[in-house]
């Protein structure tokens, strides 16, 4: 009696013990337990020696054995169900993964990007500079004293008056920062935003982009200015496109001139873009004047500059075609996806 009693405990703990990773295992445990020739049966079969005093509770140890070992099979089983239903929901090999859909460079930023390049190989530093300008940078150094009326050709955002603060209107305050800390020879372009109180529409906004150069030494000339703005416009659009120069004016530059290209859009045919002249402007440029070279006390009388500004948008026009200077700032997704192939 004592002994069987022993034995169902040590089966008890074999149970407790037991595991199984997988469902040949816990039918394994099955049969030796829970089979037609199983321990719980063979345990059961020793009721017929057992004194009949001793039946009641003896019964109550062998009901309670059986449960116990039918109990650890339910456990085992749901385990094993559980951790293969698991497997089925997480991973699924065969399905296809998720796209990531791949971003794209701003359209103006791939064109600002191959304009900054094309300069980088003609020998040309980059440089940047504040937003927020004061009026010296702005103005006053770039030969545009206060109440100067050529003001008036970039309508201006101000922040504050005495001391005046503005938004810049051109990255020509960046050239008179490298003025300032940098003596000649110079040769720098300073792409940036810039922002005047234009309405905004099709063809103008309250901020673009524009890349400014300056190139300072001795003996620069116009002729200089003239190939290093041709070249340019090759490298950006072809070998085939024209270039025509119209005297125009500049406070800071003299003389001054504005550069047009023949018209990509209609091959020079006429259209809109053009205004049906076959020609499109595409930045102004000029001999640096003496007194913003003075300004810096850069010697006039033996260094002399070109500088010239372009318009980012209006480049990105002709390349891309784009005519509404709005969908750069929309965040229109289906106009920006059409330069995931552009670098
Ligand atoms: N700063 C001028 C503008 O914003 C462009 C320019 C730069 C013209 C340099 C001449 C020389 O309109």
């Amino acid at each position: 009696m004592e002994q069987l009693l022993q034995q169902i405990e040590l089966y008890k703990q074999e149970i407790a013990a037991a595991e199984a990773t997988n469902a040949d295992m816990v039918e394994a445990f099955r049969i030796k337990y829970l089979g037609t020739k199983g321990l719980v049966k063979s345990v059961m079969g020793e009721m017929k020696n057992v004194p009949n005093d001793q039946k009641k509770a003896f019964g109550q140890i062998l009901n309670d054995f059986k449960l116990f070992a039918e109990n650890k099979f339910e456990i085992l089983k749901q385990s094993i169900d559980d951790s293969q239903q698991s497997t089925a929901n997480s991973i699924d090999l065969s399905l296809p993964g998720s796209p990531v859909s791949v971003g794209t460079r701003h359209p103006l930023s791939i064109v600002r990007n191959q304009i900054v390049s094309i300069f980088k190989r003609l020998g040309f530093a980059v440089s940047e500079g504040p937003e927020i300008e004061d009026d010296w940078h702005n103005f006053g150094a770039m030969n545009l004293p206060e109440d100067h009326p050529a003001r008036d050709m970039q309508d201006t955002f101000y922040i504050s008056q005495n001391p005046a603060w503005l938004l810049r209107t051109h990255t020509s305050s960046v050239q008179a920062r490298v003025m300032e800390h940098q003596k000649p020879p110079i040769r720098v372009i300073c792409p940036g935003r810039v922002y005047r109180n234009e309405t905004i529409s099709a063809r103008a906004h309250c901020f673009f982009h524009q890349v400014e150069g300056l190139y300072i030494d001795e003996n620069v000339s116009f002729a200089d200015l003239k190939q290093t703005l041709y070249f340019f416009v090759q490298e950006m659009f072809g070998k085939e496109v024209k270039v025509r120069f119209r005297p125009s004016y500049f406070p800071f530059t003299e003389p001054s001139a504005e550069m047009d290209i023949s018209c990509l859009i209609c091959d020079s045919k006429g259209c809109n873009v053009c205004k049906h002249t076959g020609w499109v402007e595409i930045l102004g440029s000029g001999m640096v004047h003496p007194k913003v070279l003075e300004n810096f006390g850069i010697d006039s009388n033996k260094y002399t500059g070109f500088a010239f500004g372009m318009g980012v948008e209006r480049i990105c026009q002709l390349k891309y075609q784009v005519n509404d200077l709005r969908l750069y700032s929309q965040n229109d997704v289906r106009f920006l996806k059409q330069f995931t192939g552009a670098i």
